[in-house]
């Protein structure tokens, strides 16, 4: 059973491929390495044994999207990873992250319709949802004016599919992610933020090990029991399996209806000062911070009501906080080792 991982090199898509070869999948990854590193494909041999095959080039160019398509008309699922995800970056660069996030979507639909490819798990993100008026948040909530060209291309990639399917052949699962953390347990892939990371954990990684000199924590006067903001972190390999249950719904034909959307968190939330504490207890280590403004943008709190996909898919996250960043201090450590050699 052939499946298609665009972004199979990335952060989440590596670990996704790793988990779909351990339940027997065939893997083929399509990445143009704009966000990671071809090494991670050894790095994935390693873990299963199994090297999955490995094409580089740009899912936004339709002319080779398509000729890859025509090799590969045996792919029974598609999982598309493959986008750029920098919050403020896309501030600066609207057209960028819209030409790349949609034009790429567009290309791969186009694509699986030639060649009658019909299932595809769609990466969303909890973004959709701004500041929800209820929490926890549930599908169900109305989605929110984006508050930045990223988070746009989600929404505008969640129509993009519900217009497609209903003129196609095509179903869809779309996972709206809540914050994925942490590494693999082995430590030989986890998450390589390119530059000063924008994300808490990577940078309070690098900070640990010296890289960075102090994190600045955004706000200490929400309105949440410490004034710090709360987020419902997930452990990467959690959100991987998701994936797997996912593109199995689909090729087993269990979907209820041809576009469905399930929340991918833990159902808890944690503030930042929270994950200091657990990072800090797991690591053994004081970690340098200070507290500043608010950052533009930030919501104050947000978890998901993860009852619909527990219920569903039959999937349930089952890591916990401390586990999640020991696995991302182990990672940061792991890598800066191998790269320092
Ligand atoms: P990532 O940057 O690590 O992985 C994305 C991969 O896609 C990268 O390897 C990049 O090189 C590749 N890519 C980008 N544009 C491409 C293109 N045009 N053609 C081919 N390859 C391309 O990001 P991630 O954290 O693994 O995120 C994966 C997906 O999940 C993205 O769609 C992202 O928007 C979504 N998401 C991420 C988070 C998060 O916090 N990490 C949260 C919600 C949703
Ligand atoms: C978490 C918390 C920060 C860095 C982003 C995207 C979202 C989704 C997930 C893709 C917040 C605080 C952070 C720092 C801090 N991605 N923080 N100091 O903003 O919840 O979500 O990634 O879809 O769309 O917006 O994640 O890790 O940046 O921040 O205090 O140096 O940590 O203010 O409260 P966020 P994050």
């Amino acid at each position: 059973m052939k499946i298609l991982v665009t972004g199979g090199t990335g952060y989440i898509g590596s670990h996704t491929v790793v988990e779909l070869q351990q339940q027997g999948f065939e893997v083929v990854i399509v990445d143009n390495l704009s966000n990671s590193q071809a090494g991670v494909v050894d790095s994935i041999k390693k873990i299963t044994g199994i090297r999955p095959h490995f094409e580089q080039f740009d899912l936004a160019n339709s002319d080779k999207t398509s000729e890859f398509f025509r090799r590969h008309y045996d792919i029974k699922g598609v999982i598309h990873f493959a986008a750029f995800k920098a919050v403020g970056e896309s501030v600066e660069k609207p057209l960028l992250y819209y030409r790349n996030n949609l034009v790429s979507l567009m290309n791969i639909l186009d694509s699986m319709i030639a060649n009658n490819v019909q299932n595809l798990v769609f990466s969303s993100s909890c973004t959709v949802y701004g500041q929800p008026d209820e929490l926890p948040v549930s599908e169900n909530a109305p989605i929110k004016k984006a508050e930045s060209p990223y988070g746009n291309t989600k929404q505008i990639s969640e129509e993009i599919l519900q217009d497609t399917i209903r003129s196609s052949k095509i179903q869809t699962i779309a996972l709206r992610y809540f914050n994925p953390i942490g590494a693999h347990e082995t430590a030989l892939i986890g998450e390589l933020p390119l530059g000063i990371p924008n994300n808490l954990v990577p940078f309070i990684t690098q900070t640990a090990i010296g890289l960075r000199q102090q994190l600045s924590v955004f706000g200490d006067n929400y309105n949440t029991p410490d004034g710090t903001a709360i987020r419902d972190y997930i452990h990467v390999v959690d959100l991987a399996k998701a994936h797997v249950v996912a593109v199995t719904r689909m090729i087993e034909d269990k979907m209820k209806e041809p576009f469905e959307v399930f929340n991918l968190g833990t159902g808890n939330g944690y503030s930042v000062l929270d994950v200091i504490k657990s990072f800090e207890k797991v690591s053994g280590q004081k970690l340098n911070y200070k507290i500043v403004d608010r950052r533009a943008g930030d919501v104050e709190k947000v978890w998901a009501d993860s009852t619909f996909s527990n219920e569903e898919l039959g999937w349930k996250a089952s890591k916990e906080l401390d586990e999640m960043t020991a696995s991302a201090w182990k990672w940061e450590k792991a890598y800066r080792a191998k790269v320092s050699q």
